[in-house]
């Protein structure tokens, strides 16, 4: 079988991950493309797709409380190292199926699949070759320049952790007016305007130096803006992709 493409949806809580591994799942449904869709986290309640492997087919979080007597928040962080235990077991799953595209999505909070080894273990035993990150950058943290530097220092440790290039985008940009929209666009295209904006917002500080680190190490990346709801964005996440494994050839060529 030919080498199959992992594309995992990280962010913050509430973020959009679900929603938007279903609109992506729609638009290459559209398009034709093969591929499934995986959930790994066990305390999804119900989910907008029917998962194709279900990691709540091994366990869940209701489970793991009656089994380990924890509470929802110890269940959490269980549920999310035993994610790791049962890697190749999921990897075996999927390639149960002929998907050219895997679609990852990932526990609620992003610490306990990026901060935790399960992510690494995960992204070991799925092919760290083949691997690329969706991260939301949530639209309301975003709309400050404090919010949106925090999650730049989010994202970034997620590259850091699991070494999978990424494909930074502004989640649920249809909640946001337009010129929101394009001044967080433009914070993460031109970094000098975002520290001149965050200069502006009061009682927030961050040295220069680590700004200009940030800017420096590349971690400033232009957002795609997206949408679950109007569908916005599919396209240019499709292109991040192949952009990422084929240097911008069509992937559809490829696939065919
Ligand atoms: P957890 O895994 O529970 O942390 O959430 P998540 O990051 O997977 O987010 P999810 O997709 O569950 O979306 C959270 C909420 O935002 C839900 O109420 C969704 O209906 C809503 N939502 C998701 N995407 C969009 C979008 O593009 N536009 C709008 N308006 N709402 C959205």
């Amino acid at each position: 079988m030919e080498e199959q493409i992992f594309v995992y949806f990280i962010g913050t809580a509430g973020s959009g991950k679900t929603h938007l591994t279903k609109a992506f799942s729609d638009y290459l449904e559209f398009k034709k493309i093969g591929h499934i869709i995986v959930n790994l986290d066990p305390g999804a309640d119900e989910l907008p797709y029917e998962p194709d492997v279900d990691v709540r087919e091994r366990f869940t979080l209701e489970g793991i409380m009656e089994k380990y007597k924890v509470g929802p928040n110890g269940a959490q962080i269980i549920g999310a190292d035993l994610v790791g235990t049962i890697a190749d077991d999921l990897k075996d799953d999927i390639e149960l199926y002929d998907a050219k595209i895997v679609l990852v999505d990932t526990p609620g909070q992003m610490e306990l699949f990026t901060l935790r080894r399960s992510g690494e273990v995960i992204v070991r035993s799925f092919g760290r070759e083949n691997g690329v990150v969706v991260f939301l950058f949530d639209p309301i943290v975003s709309k400050t320049p404090s919010g949106f530097v925090s999650l730049v220092f989010m994202a970034s440790s997620s590259i850091f952790r699991l070494n999978l290039p990424q494909i930074p985008v502004l989640s649920k940009v249809d909640v946001l007016e337009e010129r929101e929209v394009e001044t967080i666009v433009r914070w993460s295209s031109d970094p000098e305007e975002l520290y001149s904006d965050l200069t502006l917002e009061s009682d927030k500080t961050l040295s220069l130096e680590l700004f200009l680190m940030l800017k420096d190490s590349g971690l400033f990346r232009p957002l795609i803006p997206v949408s679950a709801v109007t569908g916005q964005g599919m396209d240019d996440i499709y292109d991040g992709i192949q952009e990422v494994f084929y240097g911008g050839e069509d992937l559809e060529r490829i696939f065919g």
